[in-house]
């Protein structure tokens, strides 16, 4: 019997690196889209693993044939991406999300999810606990436009074309493609690193946390839930006890450092702070399996035996920069398409 297909756009990244392995171990064949901006060889080679370099911008529309499923990971991923390039950011996790889940209706594809972020909330006093149904405030370029795409692609629900969205937490955890700018994987290098741990005072400030491997868990999760469950459904991605405060985060990272590290106090109080209700993924069977402390032990260890290590394309604005900057200089050295090489 022929296995079913799921498109993976993003599948290259972060969460796609993780989700992919999972959803080929669990008997799906998978076709993972991506530009591949972190490199291709971070997924593993795989019969029933098919790479497609494409632009979501610009994705054809013969890729959804037979295909079951989309998990629409490709974006621009964080703040500073939205700042740095604002347009492109509106392009690919906006416009392109939306033509991509449209594409897949069109195509007859049964179901879509597209991973959100609680970061859609803005900041709430440390009293008020955010859900579904609060009132969105988003604050930056990158929250802004998800808010934009999760208004373009629910409607799009339907009897036959089931729509999911989920609002994740802030991920944090070891992946192929390795992140350090999120922001328990970013104390934990930097602590490893210079025995220090810089914190925002006045560390009573909440944030919620979902490790990667939990959030591949819930894209499939949502992919696989009872239609009348999820269809047209927003739900926050993550766990009741992974809202944590900053203060006591930065103290339990500090004590799962070989050696330990100071934690050092800096800048004024940051009223940045929100606290969010996970209780309708919960009500629906699903549940968080990855504590933070296994998953910062997971990134000590990675760190000591050298399997990870922060470097330019650990740190996501710093690596489109650096591609953008080469394009530049190779585009004023190359000659017939050579540098030196024939
Ligand atoms: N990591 C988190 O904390 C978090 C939290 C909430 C939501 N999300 C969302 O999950 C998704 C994946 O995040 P991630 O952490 O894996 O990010 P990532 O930056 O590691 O991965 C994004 C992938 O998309 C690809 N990509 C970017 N633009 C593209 C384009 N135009 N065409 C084709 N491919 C393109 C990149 O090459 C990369 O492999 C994003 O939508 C992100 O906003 C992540």
């Amino acid at each position: 019997m022929n296995k079913p297909t799921l498109l993976v756009t993003g599948a290259g990244g972060y969460i796609g690196c993780v989700l992919v392995p999972r959803l080929l171990d669990n008997g799906w064949r998978v076709i993972a889209v991506d530009r591949y901006f972190f490199g291709q060889d971070l997924l593993p080679e795989h019969p029933d693993l098919e790479k497609v370099r494409q632009d979501t911008r610009s994705l054809s529309p013969g890729l959804f044939a037979d295909v079951h499923g989309v998990i629409d990971l490709a974006a621009l991923s964080n703040d500073p991406m939205g700042d740095a390039f604002t347009d492109e950011t509106w392009a690919i996790n906006h416009r392109a999300r939306a033509r991509t889940a449209r594409l897949a209706r069109e195509a007859g594809a049964a179901r879509y999810v597209i991973p959100s972020s609680c970061s859609i909330y803005g900041f709430a006093p440390p009293t008020t606990i955010l859900d579904e149904a609060s009132t969105p405030n988003p604050l930056t370029v990158y929250a802004k436009a998800n808010l934009a795409a999760e208004g373009d692609i629910l409607p799009l629900a339907g009897a036959d074309f089931v729509v999911t969205i989920l609002r994740f937490a802030t991920l944090f955890g070891a992946s192929p493609r390795m992140r350090f700018d999120l922001a328990i994987n970013g104390m934990t290098e930097g602590a490893w690193r210079t025995r220090r741990l810089p914190l925002m005072r006045d560390g009573n400030q909440w944030r919620p946390m979902i490790h990667v491997r939990d959030a591949a868990r819930a894209l499939e999760f949502a992919m696989t839930a009872d239609p009348h469950a999820v269809n047209g459904r927003i739900l926050n991605a993550g766990s009741d006890d992974l809202n944590v405060q900053i203060g006591p985060l930065g103290r339990e990272v500090a004590s799962l450092i070989p050696g330990g590290a100071e934690i050092e106090w800096y800048g004024d109080p940051d009223a940045r702070s929100y606290r969010v209700s996970f209780a309708r993924i919960a009500a629906l069977g699903y549940r968080t399996t990855v504590s933070i402390t296994e998953g910062v032990a997971e990134i000590v260890a990675g760190l000591e035996s050298k399997r990870l290590a922060r470097r330019a394309d650990t740190i996501t604005l710093d690596w489109y920069r650096a591609l953008e900057e080469w394009k530049t200089r190779i585009h004023q050295v190359e000659l017939e398409g050579a540098i030196l090489k024939a």
